[in-house]
């Protein structure tokens, strides 16, 4: 019974997610907006807002007023996009207001652009005109003002204002620090007056102040005067240089010179965790990552989503990029302009341009986190020595799903099934606690390895297994109690089987299990550099089997560990 649910689970999952799903607007809450005397100021003071004034007594208003209505309903998804929104003032019961706007026919269109008018619109008051007068006027908008109207809300809810604005040096004592530190990257000298390399330092310190104006903040503690707190700091000499990020910090050990010191602490600056784009980058983005993640911000998205979303991504800075935009263009070209999602981050692997996953927020901090695990890595990846602590050793317990695929052109039909497999996962599998990663690995050429580790024979290429690392145990048999295969339903199967603990691990290490894995790690470190060094790569492989043999015919000396695969039982948790 628990077989035949779990496998049509698996199976409805599988067609589920081959499936594109779309997204119905209804149309019945629709409204147009009136402002009076009261809300007027307040409304148009943020955004970019198209104000018809009218009066209900005159005829070409009544004319116009399908077209109005026509434009209301298809611009609506403007409003949260770009900030667009229409309103109307009936200037018959809002004399004044009507005035004071300086309205001096019926009807009368203004642009507000954050509360200011904008040069009276003379065109036609066609549908056509009035659409691509919305059309452009608010891509301007969103594309210039709204990026730099964020940015400035960013600096300033710090409550602290544009860093180091006087590029001066700044004496803190404990509790000052603190705050610097937490209000962004911070550069510390611990100092005491009585030394001597510090003090020729200090005209050195206070030029970087200077040079790094508006960009870090830079401060001085006084050990003498801060005695125990310089020592819960650790700080052994002086003077220290620190530079403080985060939950980090990096002390400075180079030459004490003012290009040095400063190019030292722009680093801290230069790789924003956040990269502003527009639509123009886009491209080149796509062709020079593996795999990206975009921040979609729009007209209301949240300052606290934003700091989320940089939190998450800042500790895989150096691993995978992350770009953040607002711009109409993008969300155009990304096919979700019309309905804009929510604010939303966007897993991108190459060399597609449409993005793999999609969080809209608000989210949850959890969410948010395996969001971010799942997609940290290209949708398939291939294991090498470079990315193999990573994945197979990673913190967060991800589940591997590991394709041991032909050389050559058939073994490129066959990653390509792996990554649609892969795609399909991410796009629409269920959401488990742990990330599942798709990597890939020449079958032909590891088959000793792949024997060894996980039982795939050369002859039954293309094979996977789903590997759980930390407890060192994988997993080739579906819920139906089959071998798995190399498709899609089959590897769901599977990976659903996993996480209902309902299929029986196998161990992978055999007793072979050192020798193997780093044999393994030798050899795929020795491929790479047998491209630059083909003879000594040569001898190398020569004198590493000759070692591998060599211990082998130890170890088979040794009373070998029993049992090779656990047989009975089924796991503990
Ligand atoms: C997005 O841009 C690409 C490349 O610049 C182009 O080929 C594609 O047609 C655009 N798509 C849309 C929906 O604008």
């Amino acid at each position: 019974m628990r077989i035949a649910q779990l496998f049509l689970a698996s199976l409805a999952l599988w067609l589920q997610v081959v499936q594109a799903a779309t997204i119905p607007i209804d149309d019945d809450d629709f409204e147009l907006r009136q402002l009076t005397e009261d809300n007027f100021r307040a409304s148009v003071a943020q955004g970019l807002w198209l104000v018809e004034h009218y009066s209900p007594k005159c005829s070409h208003c009544r004319a116009f007023a399908p077209t109005w209505t026509r434009l209301a309903k298809d611009k609506r998804h403007l409003e949260r996009l770009s900030g667009f929104h229409m309103a109307q003032v009936n200037c018959l019961a809002q004399g004044d207001l009507c005035n004071a706007n300086g309205i001096k026919f019926y009807p009368q269109l203004v642009l507000y652009s954050n509360g200011q008018p904008l040069p009276a619109y003379s065109g036609d008051r066609s549908y056509d005109d009035l659409a691509k007068l919305i059309d452009d006027q608010s891509t301007l908008y969103a594309r210039g003002q709204l990026l730099d109207s964020k940015a400035e809300q960013e600096v300033v809810s710090s409550g602290f204002g544009r860093p180091n604005p006087e590029g001066k040096v700044l004496e803190v004592d404990e509790s000052g620090l603190e705050v610097l530190i937490g209000n962004g990257p911070v550069l510390v000298d611990f100092f005491a007056p009585w030394c001597a390399h510090c003090k020729k330092l200090r005209p050195l310190y206070e030029e970087l102040a200077g040079s790094l104006k508006s960009k870090i903040n830079v401060a001085a503690v006084d050990c003498e005067a801060h005695h125990s707190y310089c020592r819960k700091h650790n700080i052994q000499g002086y003077p220290t240089i620190r530079l403080f990020q985060h939950d980090s910090h990096t002390d400075y050990n180079g030459p004490r010179t003012v290009t040095k010191m400063k190019a030292f602490a722009s680093k801290a600056i230069e790789t924003v965790t956040l990269q502003t784009i527009k639509r123009e980058d886009f491209d080149d983005i796509v062709e020079s990552n593996d795999a990206f993640f975009l921040y979609l911000q729009n007209f209301d998205t949240a300052l606290s989503d934003l700091e989320a979303v940089k939190s998450m991504l800042e500790p895989l800075r150096n691993s995978i990029s992350a770009y953040t935009s607002s711009d109409p263009l993008l969300y155009q070209n990304l096919s979700i302009a019309n309905p804009p999602p929510t604010s939303s981050l966007l897993a991108f692997s190459a060399p597609d341009r449409l993005p793999v996953g999609t969080l809209a927020f608000p989210a949850s901090k959890d969410r948010l986190e395996r969001f971010v695990n799942l997609h940290r890595f290209p949708t398939l990846s291939q294991l090498s020595a470079s990315n193999h602590q990573e994945i197979m050793k990673s913190p967060t317990r991800a589940v591997v799903v590991l394709g041991a695929v032909h050389k050559g052109a058939e073994g490129e039909k066959e990653r390509q099934k792996l990554e649609q497999i892969a795609r399909a996962w991410k796009r629409g599998g269920r959401s488990f606690a742990q990330p599942v990663w798709f990597v890939w690995v020449d079958g032909e050429r590891w088959s000793a390895w792949l024997r060894q580790a996980y039982g795939i024979k050369k002859k039954s290429l293309p094979a996977v297994v789903v590997i759980d690392p930390p407890l060192s145990e994988y997993y080739d048999t579906t819920i139906e109690g089959t071998s798995v295969e190399f498709d899609g339903s089959s590897v769901f199967s599977v990976l659903e089987g996993f996480y209902q603990h309902f299929l029986r691990p196998k161990r992978s290490e055999t007793s072979l299990e050192w020798g193997s894995r780093s044999a393994t790690m030798t050899l795929i470190t020795l491929s790479q550099a047998s491209m630059d060094h083909p003879i000594l790569a040569f001898f190398s492989v020569v004198g590493s089997v000759a070692a591998f043999v060599l211990w082998l015919y130890r170890n088979m000396k040794k009373d070998p560990r029993e049992g090779r695969e656990l047989t009975g039982g089924s796991r503990l948790d």
